[in-house]
């Protein structure tokens, strides 16, 4: 028999890369993964629970997802052809990659989310690192001079922005626009917390591609629903590499019973929003604590201490926070805004690691 060498099958830009795991730690404070902290509002489980019956496990479910397009298309005011929902924002930026930049080059903003590279070596593309500034605004003329390089498929941009929190002001992706050909993607998973849309812009520029996402302020993260808003010629391309089953029935259905309440998560992220505001003062007044503005539901932070020594004095004391550190983002780490007395127990148990550690 021949001999079987796995490794030597796998593909070589591959090898490098960690399957994604989180802790799971449920009676942790979870204030890593910026989820919507408070609970599902009870109203809104009722009228789910009503709607699930039998014939919705044994029957495929829609691959099109009209009737949940539909809303979306009354919610942002898109035409439902330029409307496509994901199995999450993730599968998404995959299904855009596959679509359009496997064996090209895909422009990223470090420091920015890291699904975008790890989506581009996982689809074959080469991703392209053009850094922000120092204060984490694009840099717009560099952005398109890396694009202008031939086999330039998709420009990534997020806003605001994760993890540093900052929104990317539309003139910006306006001047970014105004000068490529390749697919500009404006990541506005947060949205709702800050930050102006790119919606206006669709009609203007055929290129510009916008991902959202039902894991934030509609607190849907274990749901997996996301959706690109685009013009109807780029979600015709995406139909084609999209797994056609990609959002199960039962979460078509519940994003659809939270369209319909929208009004009631529209006031919980005013609620975040005011937490924001209460959580960043008091990091604040922490001692050599550096705080960064945000525009979405967490807090981009730095301390003279290594984050992974400050994030693991968190965990032993209960509280799971994000460590982002690394390239232009050192000592760096992110809190999602949680409940009130979460925020307390996070800013307490901060004080007390960074005490000990200057002790
Ligand atoms: C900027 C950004 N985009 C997309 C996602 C993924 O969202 P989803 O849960 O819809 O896959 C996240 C999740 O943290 C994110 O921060």
């Amino acid at each position: 028999m021949t001999s079987f060498n796995l490794s030597s099958l796998l593909r070589p830009e591959l090898k490098e890369m960690t399957p994604y795991d989180v802790p799971r730690l449920n009676d942790a404070i979870r204030l890593d993964a910026n989820e919507n902290p408070f609970p599902f509002p009870g109203e809104v489980l009722e009228k789910i629970k009503t709607q699930v019956h039998e014939y919705l496990f044994t029957r495929y479910p829609d691959p099109r997802s009209h009737e949940l397009v539909a809303m979306l298309a009354d919610f942002t005011g898109v035409p439902p052809a330029g409307i496509m929902v994901g199995n999450g924002s993730d599968e998404v930026i995959l299904t855009l990659l596959l679509t359009f930049a496997s064996g090209g080059r895909v422009i990223i903003t470090p420091p920015t989310f890291s699904m975008y590279k790890v989506h581009s070596l996982i689809a074959g593309a080469v991703p392209v690192e053009v850094p922000r500034r120092n204060d984490f605004t694009i840099d717009a003329s560099r952005i398109n001079e890396a694009a202008a390089h031939p086999g330039s498929r998709i420009i990534f941009i997020c806003s605001p922005n994760n993890p540093t929190g900052n929104a990317v002001p539309v003139e910006d992706i306006r001047r970014v626009l105004e000068e490529t050909a390749a697919l500009t993607v404006v990541d506005e998973a947060y949205i709702e917390f800050g930050g102006e849309s790119c919606v206006p812009l669709l009609d203007e520029y055929p290129n510009l591609v916008i991902l959202r996402t039902f894991s934030k302020a509609f607190g849907m993260a274990g749901l997996r629903v996301g959706y690109l808003l685009s013009n109807p010629a780029v979600v015709r391309q995406l139909l084609r590499v999209k797994q056609p089953y990609n959002l199960n029935v039962f979460s078509q259905l519940a994003a659809r019973v939270v369209l319909y309440y929208r009004a009631e998560f529209l006031t919980v992220v005013k609620k975040i929003i005011q937490g924001r505001q209460i959580l960043s003062e008091g990091l604040s007044n922490i001692p050599g604590v550096e705080v960064f503005p945000s525009a979405a539901n967490f807090i981009f932070f730095r301390t003279p201490v290594p984050a992974s020594i400050l994030h693991q004095g968190l965990l032993e004391e209960g509280v799971l926070i994000r460590d982002v550190s690394g390239q232009g983002v050192e000592r760096g780490l992110r809190v999602t805004v949680g409940q009130s007395e979460e925020n307390e127990i996070f800013l307490t148990k901060l004080k007390l690691a960074l005490t000990k550690r200057e002790g």
